[in-house]
């Protein structure tokens, strides 16, 4: 794939947001750093985040959103959490809240957790993006994984050329460091990520479980889950895979995209079934097959 690096003008907008809305991933500044937005509301698209990082597992990814009223139509924002917003939006904070039951955010995106990390970035370039696309952006840092996070459209080009459709240049960022992270889910404001923003809150090590990138922030399903699985034995839910059929398949051709897209949704499904336990066929353990195998095992270890 060619990589193109277009200088931030309508006209590049224009075409990122085509690029956008046809499913595709594109690298556009913020003032924090370069982030890879796809349309969170389409789990093939940010499937494909996670596709052109190689990254090796799945993380819930920061939803960028044009506006506070925006963000009140995906997540619950309580007084303080409102107040937060209103202080520092548009700006390099994130507020983590309760995921409201009507959004239509993929489910991949916040790795099939109840909550959502939001964030109403002040940079004209995502700014006009989220306008041109009317979506809600999926974005973590435009970098492959186990790299560091770029501030400039070169670092971007280094890191994901010839795996993404299009950079867009807006020069250096201006914080060059991710945004803050604040959950205010009930009860006191915690430090999730520190970030260029200070907010009086308590920091999250107390509490590891809501650590960003912590095991134990992903939804596990509540049944035992079996791994590998070539058929369903008595009181199991299988989830197919490739020629594997189950009660559900993650994808009947094999497409790790499709798989990784319909994961989270498929985990749900099946804890929601009558049968009282969870098999799945085997997926194979490359590209994004390792973030699948990496999250299905969690979720067979994880559960109590
Ligand atoms: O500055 C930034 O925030 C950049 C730019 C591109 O906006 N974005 C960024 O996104 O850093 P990302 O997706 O890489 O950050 C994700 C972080 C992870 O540490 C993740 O664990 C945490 O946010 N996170 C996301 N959703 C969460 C949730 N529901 N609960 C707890 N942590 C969450
Ligand atoms: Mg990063």
């Amino acid at each position: 794939m060619d990589t193109r690096v277009l200088p931030f003008t309508d006209e590049s907008i224009a075409e990122a947001a085509r690029r956008i809305l046809a499913g595709e991933p594109v690298a556009v500044p913020t003032e924090t750093v370069y982030g890879l937005a796809a349309d969170a509301t389409r789990a093939d698209a940010v499937a494909r985040i996670y596709e052109a990082k190689g990254r090796p597992s799945f993380n819930p990814l920061i939803v960028h959103v044009p506006d506070l009223a925006a963000a009140e139509r995906i997540g619950e924002f309580n007084e303080q959490a409102r107040a937060l917003a209103q202080e520092h939006w548009p700006g390099p904070l994130t507020l983590v809240v309760p995921l409201r039951a009507d959004a239509r955010t993929a489910s991949i995106v916040t790795s099939g957790l109840a909550t959502i990390a939001l964030r109403v970035p002040a940079h004209p370039a995502m700014q006009a993006l989220l306008r041109a696309t009317g979506r809600p952006l999926a974005a973590p840092s435009a970098n492959a994984s186990g790299s560091i996070s770029p501030t400039r459209a070169e670092h971007v080009l280094r890191s994901l050329g010839g795996r993404i459709p299009l950079v867009i240049d807006g020069g250096a960022t201006q914080r060059g460091i991710e945004s803050t992270i604040v959950a205010a889910t009930g009860g006191p404001l915690r430090l999730l990520r520190r970030g260029p923003v200070q907010v009086e809150a308590e920091p999250a090590s107390g509490s590891a479980i809501e650590a960003p990138g912590q095991l134990a922030s992903h939804y596990a399903p509540s049944k035992p889950l079996r791994l590998d699985a070539l058929e369903a034995r008595d009181g199991e839910y299988l989830i197919g895979f490739g020629f594997i059929d189950g009660e559900a398949s993650l994808s009947p051709s094999g497409d790790l995209v499709e798989a990784a897209a319909r994961l989270f949704d498929l985990l749900h499904q099946a804890d929601a079934a009558t049968q009282p336990r969870i098999a799945v066929a085997p997926v194979p353990d490359e590209g994004l097959g390792a973030a699948i195998n990496d999250r299905l095992r969690r979720a067979a270890a994880d559960r109590d």
